[in-house]
């Protein structure tokens, strides 16, 4: 269309399908048109939705409220947690099922990487003892059945300097360094440090 070309002003009377309505505002005139066919169609559809909508919601009960989807959600959140706890029952922490990490080479390997990055600093690189105790000998502070390395591992001795690892380490974890610490026994290594605590046998 060329740009220069006048654009037609509306007559007075509006167009034969539109007729003009009748104010004029500061001289801005109004088509009147109808509403768009599309937005007269939702309108509808809304008013007719909503006797549905509060009558199933508010008397008869055939729409679910907030209140009843939530508690029907959370009970199905249940039983899938249910679910979920049958399928993978938590490793169970007790001499036998320890035995079972201190039996196994691949476990006590396993351990060996986590002792190496997070314990040797303070056990030394062979568990010979640092600032924390020889690990090799028969000599144990905290008692030494798996449970006892376990507890010791898993809750620390924090005013001896011995830190914490149950939020460090899984119970997996903490069941393979009770592994490689058991593997340890009797290794000898060199600059061992002194006995501390009891004597096992
Ligand atoms: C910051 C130094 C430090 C780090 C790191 C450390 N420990 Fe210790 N650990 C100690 C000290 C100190 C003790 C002695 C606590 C006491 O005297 O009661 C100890 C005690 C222990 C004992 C009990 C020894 C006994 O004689 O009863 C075990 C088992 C043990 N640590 C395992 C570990 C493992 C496994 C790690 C790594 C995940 C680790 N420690 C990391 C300092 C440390």
């Amino acid at each position: 269309m060329n740009p220069n070309e006048a654009k037609p002003t509306p007559s007075p009377e509006g167009s034969p399908d539109a007729p003009m309505q009748g104010h004029s505002y500061d001289g801005i005139q109004e088509y009147d048109n109808p509403m768009p066919g599309w937005w007269v169609w939702i309108f509808w559809a809304t008013v007719l939705f909503a006797p549905f909508y509060i009558l199933g919601v508010h008397v008869f009960g055939y729409i679910d409220t907030y209140q009843e989807d939530l508690a029907q959600s959370e009970q199905e959140l249940a039983e899938m947690r249910a679910a979920y706890a049958e399928a993978h029952p938590s490793l169970q922490i007790d001499e036998a099922s320890l035995q079972k990490y201190v039996e196994d080479p691949a476990m006590a390997a396993a351990g060996a990487q986590l002792f190496a990055a997070n314990c040797a600093s303070c056990h030394g690189a062979e568990g010979q003892g640092l600032i924390g105790p020889n690990l090799t000998d028969k000599y144990w502070i905290h008692g030494n059945t798996n449970v006892d390395l376990f507890n010791v591992i898993t809750k620390g001795v924090l005013e001896k300097g011995m830190p914490p690892w149950e939020s460090v380490f899984s119970v997996e974890e903490r069941a393979q360094l009770v592994a490689f610490i058991r593997s340890l026994e009797g290794t000898n290594p060199p600059d061992a440090k002194e006995p501390q605590g009891e004597l096992y046998e």
